[in-house]
């Protein structure tokens, strides 16, 4: 038997590299999942349904639970990783673009945990998995707006797990270090010399080696899985040791 039988899970940026994962990692295991992306459907397993889904318009968000409601009676698992990356320091960043990445990577969740709140509250036993970043904690050069969202993320989390533990619901964050998705490739794709950019971020890591999606989605699936009961408030970070090291030490 799967460790999510029974379950059910909303994973929005669910056609994302890591959201996908999950949403293949979550149906293997035995629990019913949409994957909610402004993206596309396609290349999910059968068992995956997938919503057209902005998390950043309100009544979308709301039309999107009053419909998930009217098939599920409960929500046992949310994950909220839809995001993007800007790659700019303060100076070259428009407030237009620091309005956009905080629209989706931080009201996004806020209002999808919103609307959410109903349908989790039916289940015995809630999880949520919001995904920060080691950015959160430290700052990769040129992603200022997208360190500050992901440690608004960080504080969010926390927030959530004190407000709504009482009610049953878990809260945490997952804060990957590189992981190979889309995101991470657009990030080489603006290095004159790909491949040795992408041999220096695996030589930063004690490891040696960036994350798969898989990696991430191991931890997430561990976090959705009833084996985490006491588990809420925290910041995972799953990096293969690049925090844990001061970069200095290897000039
Ligand atoms: N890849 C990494 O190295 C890395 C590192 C740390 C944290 N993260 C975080 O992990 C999460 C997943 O990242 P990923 O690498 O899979 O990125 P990705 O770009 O592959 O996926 C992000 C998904 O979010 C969706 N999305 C964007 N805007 C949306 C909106 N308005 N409404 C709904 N969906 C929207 C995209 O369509 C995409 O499918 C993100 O929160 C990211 O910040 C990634």
């Amino acid at each position: 038997m799967g460790q999510l039988e029974g379950k059910t899970a909303f994973v929005t940026g669910g056609m994302g590299g890591i959201g996908s994962a999950i949403c293949a990692r979550f149906a293997k295991e035995g629990a019913q999942v949409v994957a909610a992306d402004i993206a596309g459907g396609d290349g999910l397993p059968d068992c995956v349904t997938h919503v057209p889904y902005d998390v950043t318009d309100e009544k979308a968000v709301i039309g999107a639970f009053s419909d998930l409601a009217a098939q599920w009676d409960k929500l046992d698992i949310l994950v909220n990783a839809a995001a993007i990356e800007i790659e700019k320091t303060i100076e070259e960043t428009s407030l237009e673009d620091w309005n956009r990445i905080f629209a989706i990577n931080v009201t996004g969740m806020f209002l999808t945990s919103k609307y959410a709140l109903p349908l989790l509250r039916k289940s015995a036993g809630a999880s949520v998995i919001n995904f920060g970043s080691y950015d959160g904690y430290i700052a990769d050069p040129q992603l200022a707006a997208y360190c500050a969202t992901k440690g608004a993320v960080h504080a969010l989390t926390k927030a959530m797990a004190c407000d709504h533990g009482p009610e049953g619901i878990r809260v945490n964050a997952i804060c990957p270090g590189y992981v190979d998705t889309p995101m991470l490739q657009s990030f080489f794709q603006d290095a004159g010399d790909i491949e040795s950019l992408k041999q220096a971020v695996r030589d930063v890591h004690p490891m040696r080696t960036y994350g798969t999606p898989e990696d991430i989605a191991n931890l997430v699936n561990w976090l959705a899985s009833d084996e985490a009961r006491y588990a809420s408030g925290q910041l995972w970070v799953i990096d293969g040791g690049l925090s844990a090291q001061v970069q200095q030490m290897r000039l």
